[in-house]
């Protein structure tokens, strides 16, 4: 791939063909494969070379033709006014603004005793531009940009984001189109990714593309299933339309209209201000809601942009100022494991140093083995790594065409038959994505969780203990797992930071009166995956002994009412573990000790018998929360949605689960039906005070 100087058209053409086939990919298909940073360079290469060169540059040049071709499935549409894009400044520091300035004066032929040119700095949002055609304020059209002059007619998808008003405001021109930016959050990103995972898809690559892949939808339905948002931010035809003067009053202007505009402006006297706006931004940049790639100069009178015009579609009046790119190219080293407070191990990809969102990344999660499978990672692959905001660098895939030779597929429970943290075993259940290390109440990486669990009030209920004491008692290695607790001394606990003697005393006392349990109450406390109470106190009352359930098969734990396949092998899993059966058989010598004749009563509450499922966001309630209600008013919920189940919960976003309650005919309610249903026959009101807070 490399042409040497001396040979400028081969470099040239290489360069206009592979751009295409970027092109292609990015835009037709939605599918990059490099990313935006690689893009730019090869597209900047390829336009000084063009400069330098103008005898071999082409017609078909890729510079010449911002954008790609339309999908054939959606009808275009013409532009009455072209789409145009922005100039990038290459030039990155305060000297490019300086440069721009520069450039703007001398156009309109001002010498340095003119008074300064005002610019309007604006963000540039990672998106697509969109085309909103409003006639008489009703919004009759949605298209792409296209090509610029020909792009395609979204309106059906557009339709659906609510962030788009149908009806403007107040008094409508006759004709306004408004031009902006169409982009997803990184939070609905996220849980869209998150919801991919979930189901075994294939997750998007960034926000831009879930956008753009959402508006190009031949289906509204999905469309409207991920959440899109919008910025107005310019204006293509008009009619009868009373023009303001500048940029600044224009976006005024769209914010009356009903449109939304984004909050961070800034008027710029002069380029000085907008170096400000530009190191103003960058520190702002990873607590955006949304992805930004730079911000925007653009020269705040109409006049003077009429009169500055454009050169081959980029106006001489605006420019872009990029920040560091948000996802690049670089080497997976190595695939190392972590793993997390409920024992599942999280591959994590050994990068070679990459500079990416302003910083130098080394790892990046990879989530799980099937991720790795649906993407195709290997060791020793280039891969594009993603880092924006907040948000854990993430491995976004490999890129195929640098693949040398045929390196084997990473295989994690291969990798690791046994945790590294703690070497118990480590299994998959047949229904997850994740891999888990199976010693729940032994395993150091595992034991903060465990021992919040074990004494959260349905479990031991142990008052005094919650999570900054276990902190300060597991970092002091003075507790590793339950049993522990049952050692602790009143002297060596006072000796802790902000721990008087009396609170000592009555931790050690509320740890000893813990010691008269119920065999539910204990199995619940174990922590076994799926086991909540409501299957600890099924367990309970059907095997009567510890040392019948610690037994049993998972042929035997199916015959519990409720237990199924997934929920009898992580209770087998988790007694299989020698690790764990120590620490029973610790508690148990430390004198915990339970009536085994004489198991829980049913419960009663205006849920008995009753199965909810969750899904989606509450806008109130964690799912702990709702769980712990439902189950506190007799009630069970399941994880996944049947013809069993009584109601379906949805919150914000609900997914797959609301589909199949709706094709099922299940009652689907909110949250305020859930208080309702709570509320039923006297029951306490609700109460989502935290446990031992
Ligand atoms: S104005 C001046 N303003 O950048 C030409 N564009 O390369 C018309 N973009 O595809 C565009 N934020 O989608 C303008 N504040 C902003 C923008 C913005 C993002 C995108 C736009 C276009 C690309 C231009």
């Amino acid at each position: 791939m490399n042409h040497s100087p001396q040979d400028p058209a081969g470099r040239m053409a290489w360069l206009r063909q592979t751009l295409h086939r970027y092109d292609h990919a990015y835009y037709v298909l939605d599918a990059p494969i490099v990313p935006d940073a690689e893009y730019d360079r090869l597209f900047a290469e390829l336009q000084a070379l063009e400069a330098q060169y103008p005898a071999l540059a082409s017609a078909d040049s890729p510079t010449r033709r911002v954008g790609g071709a339309p999908l054939p499935e959606l009808a275009p549409v013409r532009h009455a006014l072209p789409m145009l894009s922005i100039r990038t400044e290459t030039d990155t520091s305060a000297q490019g603004v300086r440069n721009f300035d520069a450039r703007v004066r001398n156009a309109l032929g001002l010498t340095p005793a003119d008074p300064p040119v005002e610019y309007l700095g604006e963000l540039k949002f990672d998106g697509l531009a969109i085309s909103l055609r409003y006639e008489h304020g009703v919004l009759v059209r949605a298209a792409t940009r296209g090509d610029g002059e020909i792009g395609e007619d979204v309106t059906h998808n557009v339709r659906t984001i609510r962030q788009i008003p149908l009806q403007l405001v107040g008094a409508a021109p006759a004709v306004l189109e408004v031009r902006g930016e169409i982009y997803m959050r990184r939070d609905a990103f996220e849980a869209l990714n998150a919801r991919q995972r979930q189901a075994g898809e294939k997750t998007f690559v960034n926000p831009r593309n879930a956008a753009a892949g959402a508006v190009r939808q031949l289906d509204p339905r999905i469309a409207a299933r991920r959440p899109l948002s919008f910025f107005a931010y310019g204006m293509g035809e008009q009619v009868g339309f009373d023009l303001p003067a500048t940029q600044a009053e224009l976006l005024e202007r769209l914010a009356r209209l009903g449109l939304p505009v984004c909050e961070h402006r800034c008027l710029a006297l002069g380029p000085e201000g907008l170096i400000a706006f530009h190191a103003r931004i960058a520190a702002i940049r990873d607590r955006l809601p949304y992805d930004i790639d730079g911000v925007v100069y653009k020269v705040n009178r109409f006049d003077l942009q009429r009169e500055l015009g454009f050169v081959t579609r980029e106006p001489r009046w605006a420019v872009a100022h990029k920040y560091p790119a948000q996802e690049e190219i670089t080497r997976l080293i190595a695939i190392d494991v972590q793993v997390g407070r409920t024992g599942a191990l999280t591959p994590v990809a050994r990068l070679e140093p990459v500079f990416v969102g302003g910083v130098t990344v080394t790892n990046a999660t990879l989530h799980n083995q099937d991720e790795i499978d649906r993407k195709d990672v290997r060791i020793g692959d280039w891969v594009i790594v993603r880092r924006a905001g907040d948000v854990i660098p993430e491995v976004v895939g490999p890129v195929l065409e640098r693949r040398v030779g045929n390196p084997p597929r990473y295989r994690l429970l291969e990798a690791h038959p046994t945790c590294p943290v703690c070497g118990s075993h480590v299994v998959r259940a047949a229904d997850e994505a994740v891999a888990r290390c199976t010693g729940g109440l032994f395993c150091p990486a595992q034991r903060k969780q465990a021992l919040l669990h074990f004494a959260a009030r349905r479990a031991m209920d142990i008052e005094g203990l919650g999570d900054k004491l276990v902190d300060q008692l597991v970092d002091a290695g003075l507790v590793g797992n339950p049993a522990d607790l049952y050692r602790l001394e009143p002297q060596t606990l006072a000796n802790l930071e902000r721990m008087g003697e009396k609170s000592a005393q009555k931790l050690v006392a509320a740890i000893d009166r813990s010691r008269h349990t119920t065999l539910a109450r204990f199995i619940f406390a174990l922590g076994i995956r799926n086991v909540g109470e409501a299957t600890a106190r099924d367990l309970a009352r059907h095997f009567g002994k510890l040392d019948a359930l610690i037994a049993a098969d998972t042929q035997t734990l199916q015959r519990v009412p409720d237990v199924g396949p997934v929920v009898a092998q992580s209770i087998a899993t988790f007694f299989a573990e020698p690790h764990n059966r120590e620490v029973i058989a610790q508690l148990r010598a430390a004198g915990v000790h339970w009536d085994e004749s004489k198991p829980d009563a049913a419960p009663d509450g205006p849920l008995a018998g009753k199965t909810l499922v969750l899904t989606g966001t509450l806008p109130n309630l964690s799912r702990e929360q709702a769980k712990a209600l439902i189950e506190a008013a007799g009630g069970k919920v399941a994880g996944s949605v049947s013809k069993k189940t009584d109601w379906v919960v949805a919150g914000a976003e609900a997914g797959a689960k609301l589909d199949k309650a709706q094709a099922l005919g299940v009652a689907i309610i909110d949250e305020e039906g859930l208080r309702r249903l709570l509320d039923r026959g006297g029951f306490p009101a609700m109460n989502t005070g935290e446990e031992h807070a």
